[in-house]
């Protein structure tokens, strides 16, 4: 098993989305998280037809975070402290893209 990826939440109501994900190390430096989410990104807006999709990274994860930032996602702002991580409270970056932005870019 190479990693997860996956939506941690369906906001039906408000047709958003958040996707989570992880990679094992031997897997990572080779784009497989970027063209998956890419997969779940699609698959969120032409199927489940969402019309938000977020991605939510720890502030000092800058491998996690450059997969939206390569993605064309904007980044909306910042959660503090909003995840208790290992021993500490981390701030989450919240990163988003829309569906009409998603189709310009495809
Ligand atoms: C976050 C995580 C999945 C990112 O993994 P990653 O390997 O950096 O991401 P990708 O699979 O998209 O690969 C991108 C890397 O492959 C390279 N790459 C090679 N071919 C590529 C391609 N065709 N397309 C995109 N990137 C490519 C990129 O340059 C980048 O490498 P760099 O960071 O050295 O520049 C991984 O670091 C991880 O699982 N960390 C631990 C758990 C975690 O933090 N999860 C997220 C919680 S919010």
């Amino acid at each position: 098993m190479a990693g997860q990826i996956g939506y941690n939440r369906l906001d039906w109501e408000n047709r958003t989305t958040e996707i989570g994900y992880w990679l094992a190390a031997e897997f990572q430096g080779r784009g497989l998280m970027t063209a998956a989410c890419r997969k779940l990104i699609d698959y969120a807006f032409d199927e489940l037809k969402m019309n938000r999709v977020e991605i939510r990274c720890a502030a000092a994860n800058a491998r996690s975070r450059a997969v939206p930032e390569r993605l064309g996602f904007q980044q909306d702002g910042i959660l503090r402290q909003a995840e208790w991580l290992h021993d500490t409270f981390v701030d989450l970056v919240i990163y988003s893209m829309l569906a009409e932005e998603w189709q310009r870019l495809r």
